[in-house]
């Protein structure tokens, strides 16, 4: 069976409301004639600019994701934003636990499961980041790292919802201007691991999981990441910030794919 691709970017904290919609129409348009088929293609822009954006895009052509959200519908939670508030917008995924959460504020494991479950039973789909720190690599603990912040951010999920769970696994020390990107033959071995924890966990349906590597993604190392057999797809940040470069590092990634994976039957 033919592989499908995942191919998304956050957005973090940058673009505003126009540069967000303009980059939105670019990239569909330009990205417009790869079928969806064969490739599932998200964007998760700030939270100002979800209602725009979610009205300037067809979501059968690209889904619309945010950054975060809390577990609860309302209540006294000054600054944070509910899954009511994200359906009205228009929302489809829900990126949960991304490092810079983790890392710069704090978020733990009960918490990221929280909000998984939150997001599944609001019916979006759960995108769980997860990833060692340098300290951790360097103690051989990556693997134990992984299954921890799945086994807990998993937690209680009902297997009817396993269909809205992606994974994105991006190693923090490979994040941003300061990271140096997994090799890909790091990245396969904990992808193998990430595959063989969510086996435990789920059964042969964990199979179905699309696992994507995040983490200084570039035109250099698209080729290399995207061949792995445990890597369903990339996570972006940097340079997918400009629609035709990401079109370009999408066409990349399907054509070598494509090109190895019919050299090898
Ligand atoms: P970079 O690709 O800029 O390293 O960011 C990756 C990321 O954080 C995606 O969530």
């Amino acid at each position: 069976m033919k592989k499908r691709f995942y191919f998304g970017s956050n957005l973090k904290m940058y673009k505003n409301i126009k540069e967000t919609t303009s980059y939105l129409k670019e990239l569909v348009d330009l990205t417009g004639d790869i079928s969806r088929e064969d490739m599932t293609l998200f964007i998760i822009p700030s939270f100002p600019t979800l209602a725009s954006a979610s009205s300037c895009i067809d979501h059968s052509l690209c889904l619309l994701g945010a950054q975060n959200m809390h577990p609860a519908e309302q209540g006294q939670f000054t600054g944070e934003v509910s899954p009511l508030m994200l359906q009205e917008v228009g929302t489809d995924l829900v990126m949960i636990g991304h490092s810079e959460r983790r890392h710069v504020f704090g978020e733990t494991d009960p918490e990221e499961n929280a909000k998984v479950l939150s997001a599944l039973s609001h019916g979006f789909r759960a995108l769980l980041c997860i990833g060692e720190t340098a300290e951790e690599k360097a103690y051989g603990i990556s693997r134990e790292v992984l299954r921890t912040q799945l086994k807990i951010g998993l937690h209680n999920v009902n297997t009817k919802d396993l269909d809205r769970i992606w994974i994105a696994y991006e190693p923090v020390w490979s994040i941003g201007e300061q990271g140096t990107p997994a090799s890909p033959d790091y990245a396969q071995e904990m992808h193998r691991a990430i595959r063989k924890c969510l086996t435990e966990l789920f059964g042969d349906r964990a199979k179905d999981i699309p696992c994507l590597y995040g983490g200084s993604v570039n035109p250099q190392n698209t080729d290399s990441l995207i061949i792995q057999p445990d890597i369903d797809g990339l996570f972006v940040g940097r340079a997918a910030w400009e629609a035709q470069k990401f079109n370009s590092l999408i066409r990349q990634a399907i054509h070598t794919s494509e090109t190895f994976n019919s050299g090898r039957v």
